[in-house]
């Protein structure tokens, strides 16, 4: 199993996935200030995994506090709150991560819990939040791979698998996991995703890793191969998916459901409920976040654009909900009309 991060004595431990797929470090960050750079850096990324990362990090925080009442906890752990809802704005997951986080503290200081059993109920809830992860990650596969046809090839964007979460499964390669372990014969075709190249570097290396064969392509080659009849279905995760199944994920995706459309391909997005924001009515509303340039112009060390010219780099764009033919969740799958299926499986 793909550990993405985990919870150590020493503090919480991450392999870097920056460095992915040349070099298999891991990192331990000692402190919340520590684990809120790594997500900001991409040390850790996808939504759910930045959720159990920050979860971890708040925990981690109030552990090392060193006032003794529950006040000056409190004043501590808002201010831990405060720099990590910093850190990246697209993924919901990282709000869901801090709300949890925050209702647990509430509930144990109503229960009457000092400081110290505050911050042992806070490491209890970053562990559950992160079994819960996986747990979701499996379920969600289950159901996501009833709508995969046996001997079928899977297109799929960025890198929504186990490194996307607390590892194991993942969302999107949940699905096609879940179609493997269902005893069904799966390819992937996976875009490389610029600029980050989560599909070339993560995607691909973590199918090699599970021998579920994938083959990259550059992102401009995907309506070339859909053309040609090679793709089955897309499959992609979700950084926020908004009541009505507008959805916000990697720069890009937006242009392959279109492709999609125009193929007859049916395309799926893959995300556990805790990516669902119901607060927005729309995708309009879901804030997109401009990464440095630096992506952009350089490949790692080596520059690729002329120095001082202008750049453009939102990591995100959203996919209007009318071209996703369902939205795959822990809870079962979602159809249009999505403001109707989204909210049930959220409320229950
Ligand atoms: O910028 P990233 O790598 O954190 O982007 C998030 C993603 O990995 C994708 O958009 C993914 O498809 C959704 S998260 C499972």
């Amino acid at each position: 199993m793909i550990k993405t991060v985990e919870w150590s004595d020493e503090g919480v431990r991450m392999i870097d996935q920056r460095l992915l797929p040349t070099e298999e470090k891991y990192l331990t960050f000692r402190s919340c200030e520590e684990v809120a750079e790594a997500i900001k850096a991409m040390v850790v990324r996808g939504a759910p995994a930045i959720g159990v990362s920050a979860a971890m990090g708040l925990a981690l925080g109030t552990m090392q506090a060193v006032g003794t009442s529950v006040e000056d906890l409190e004043q501590d752990f808002d201010y831990f709150c405060d720099i990590m809802s910093k850190t990246r704005p697209t993924a919901v997951n990282l709000f869901w991560a801090i709300e949890r986080m925050r209702e647990r503290f509430r509930r144990s200081r109503a229960a009457g819990a000092d400081a110290e059993q505050i911050k042992k109920d806070l490491i209890e809830e970053a562990q559950l939040i992160f079994r819960e992860d996986i747990e979701s990650s499996r379920a969600l596969g289950r159901f996501g791979g009833e709508l995969i046809p046996d001997n079928s090839t899977v297109l799929t964007h960025c890198n929504a698998g186990a490194l996307a979460t607390a590892g194991d499964y993942g969302t999107a390669l949940g699905v096609v996991r879940g179609a493997r372990d269902a005893g069904k014969r799966v390819a992937v075709i996976a875009d490389e995703t610029r600029p980050f190249l989560q599909g070339a570097r993560l995607t691909a290396w973590e199918l090699q890793k599970d021998e579920i064969p994938v083959t990259v392509i550059t992102d401009n080659m995907a309506g070339h191969v859909m053309k040609q009849g090679k793709i089955d279905c897309v499959v992609v995760g979700a950084d926020r998916i908004a009541a009505n199944g507008d959805t916000a994920n990697k720069i890009g995706t937006y242009m392959v459901a279109v492709l999609a459309k125009q193929h007859n391909i049916p395309f799926y997005v893959a995300a556990p409920v805790s990516t669902v924001d119901l607060s927005l009515a729309t995708g309009d509303l879901i804030p997109i976040e401009e990464r440095d340039a630096r992506e952009v112009t350089h490949i790692r060390e080596q520059r690729l654009a002329p120095e001082g010219v202008s750049v453009a780099n939102p990591a995100f764009d959203v996919t209007p909900g009318e071209l996703v033919a369902a939205i795959i969740t822990d809870r079962g799958v979602a159809r249009p009309p999505y403001t109707e299926s989204l909210r049930k499986l959220v409320e229950g």
